[in-house]
């Protein structure tokens, strides 16, 4: 059985994400983990928080605390958010950890001696009233792309396109709003990548299999050829990975670091390193992941992120890696993202609007957030959060469908058999024909996990529900127990194993739900039904249960427009 390599896009550290964030990327990566391991394979599950660059020293500036002290801070803050959405990450790295700066310095190494790397003296932004260059996003101005007015240094948010300050038109301080601007000599490295052009473009060319969202935006800024135009991979700031060629000093880059989105993604690497060092393993434990010399040839790598970050894992990621030489290993599969809207606009973290982890935490459980989210993932196109379909899906999908059967066939159970599965009768024709039904929806859905067709796998699992609940409905168990008491505890029996059987295949989206009816049923260890007619008998006659609380308790009309009201936004 192959391995499995997961990683998220790694959030900047500079603030707590809103749900728009966490459904484009890390959630869909997390369901996806959850589903592989449930099939019994090994998984490596990665993510960390990105803290270098401009987006950590304005954050940090903006809360009046050392830049350190305030990534230190925030990644507690982010890694107990992650804990309370369930995220099972096997490492949560952070990209400022020793391993990634040795790392980042060995790549580059390895890029200069393969002669991919440039000194180039180049012109970048001086603001005078602050004092200092301005990389990034210490400068904002208008797209000359798109037109979009709010466009950052490094990237317009409108268009994707990576830019470079000296691009941007009305050019303006982030940090002062400063357009006393001018333009000074400094030298930096770049990575040659144009030189990479035709190795990059057969290797995606190679990938038939990858979501077109993927694709188009890579082939997108490759043909444009402005994406893969050699870029700076270096800055003049106080906050990074000091420039170094591997463990030797770059003459002239003194004082200078690596451009966050170098070193970010080699946070991949680093925080699998990481993970080895916690546990107390050697190079090799890592290695055998990340190394196709060292055992990594029957991983399959597969990354998750939102679109905004493709041509960075597209095209300069696999530049770094393909240009170092050795045999690291590439992503086998991107996942990509459109992005979640709020409520008729955008979630805003400047502006505060829509919901963030730790506010959605504060009013309900994260099985309601992880199931609405997961079951309305921005796959094919953008989607919207709204409260009204928030509430709809809750009460119908988890209360109506899910929890109310869980509830309605252990209490009756309790009620009229006791707390174990009640003995007599025998299965027949109506368990025959669900089974069936399920059975070829149990497929469909397995195909659609391994795909990482999330939209479609929840609906194929909502209707492996109704099929439970249909046949609850026509079955009677509560008029036949008068007339025929052994059909009615035969029905009990095999919808008692239905509600098993529904606590294994929602492990991926409602780990919590998962957990609580798997030990109301006592058996918290059930493995994933790759015998189904198994897995329906799996339940004995005598077997205990108790009743689980409320799994989950519907959204009231006052309550969603409370909620509505909080999150209207500043
Ligand atoms: N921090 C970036 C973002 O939130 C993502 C970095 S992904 C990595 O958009 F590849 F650089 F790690
Ligand atoms: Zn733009």
């Amino acid at each position: 059985m192959t391995r499995t390599l997961i990683t998220s896009a790694i959030p900047y550290i500079n603030g707590i994400k809103h749900l728009g964030n966490l459904i484009g990327s890390q959630l869909p990566a997390d369901a996806f983990a959850r589903y592989k391991r449930a099939r019994g394979g090994e998984v490596m599950f990665i993510c960390a928080t990105d803290e270098h660059g401009t987006p950590a020293e304005l954050a940090a500036a903006k809360a009046g605390k050392p830049v350190a002290e305030f990534c230190a801070e925030m990644w507690e803050v982010q890694k107990r958010l992650s804990d309370g959405f369930r995220l099972s990450f096997d490492h949560f790295g952070r990209s400022s950890s020793e391993r990634n700066r040795a790392l980042t310095q060995h790549f580059a190494g390895q890029l200069a001696d393969n002669d991919l790397i440039a000194e180039v003296d180049e012109k970048q932004i001086y603001s005078k009233a602050d004092g200092r260059f301005l990389p990034d996003r210490y400068i904002e101005g208008t797209c000359p792309n798109c037109g979009y007015e709010a466009a950052r240094g490094d990237q317009c948010e409108n268009c994707t396109k990576q830019l470079d300050p000296t691009d941007l038109i009305n050019p303006r301080s982030a940090v002062s709003g400063s357009t006393d601007l001018e333009v000074r000599e400094t030298r930096h490295l770049y990575l040659r990548q144009s030189k990479m052009r035709a190795k990059l473009n057969d290797w995606i060319d190679s990938k038939k299999d990858w979501p077109i969202l993927t694709t188009s935006i890579a082939k997108k800024w490759l043909n444009d050829g402005d994406g893969l135009r050699d870029r700076g991979i270096t800055r003049d700031l106080d906050w990074g990975v000091p420039v170094k060629r591997g463990d030797e000093d770059w003459p002239g880059m003194e004082g200078k670091v690596f451009y966050v989105w170098f070193d970010a993604p080699i946070e991949y690497i680093a925080a699998t390193a990481e993970w080895a060092d916690a546990q107390g393993l050697d190079d090799s434990a890592w290695q055998r992941w990340w190394r196709t010399d060292k055992g990594a040839d029957d991983v399959r790598y597969v990354q998750f992120m939102g679109k905004d970050n493709v041509p960075f894992h597209t095209l300069s990621f696999p530049a770094t890696i393909m240009g170092s030489n050795e045999p690291w290993k590439l992503v086998d599969y991107i996942k990509s993202f459109n992005y979640l809207n709020y409520d008729g606009g955008q979630f805003s973290t400047s502006q505060g609007r829509g919901v963030f982890m730790d506010q959605a935490l504060e009013i309900l459980p994260s099985d309601y957030w992880r199931w609405w989210l997961l079951s309305h993932v921005p796959e094919n196109s953008d989607s919207e959060f709204t409260w009204e379909n928030f509430q709809a899906s809750i009460n119908k999908d988890l209360a109506d469908v899910l929890g109310n059967f869980v509830s309605r066939v252990t209490k009756f159970c309790r009620a009229k058999f006791g707390e174990q599965v009640p003995d007599g009768g025998a299965y027949g024709d109506a368990e025959a024909a669900v089974t069936d039904e399920i059975a070829t929806r149990l497929k469909a859905f397995e195909g659609q996990m391994e795909a990482i067709e999330l939209r479609k796998a929840t609906s194929e699992l909502r209707a492996i529900w109704v099929a439970g609940n249909e046949y609850l409905q026509s079955a009677e168990p509560w008029a036949k127990f008068k007339t025929d008491p052994e059909q009615a505890a035969a029905t009990i029996r095999f919808a008692l194993n239905l509600i098993r059987l529904y606590a294994v295949l929602s492990g991926p989206f409602i780990p919590d739900a998962t957990a609580t009816i798997l030990s109301a049923m006592g058996d918290e260890g059930a493995a994933w039904p790759n015998d189904l007619d198994a897995a329906l008998s799996a339940l004995a006659p005598g077997h205990g249960f108790s009743v689980p609380e409320v799994l989950f308790a519907k959204i009231t009309d006052d309550a969603r427009a409370q909620m509505e009201a909080r999150f209207a936004g500043a």
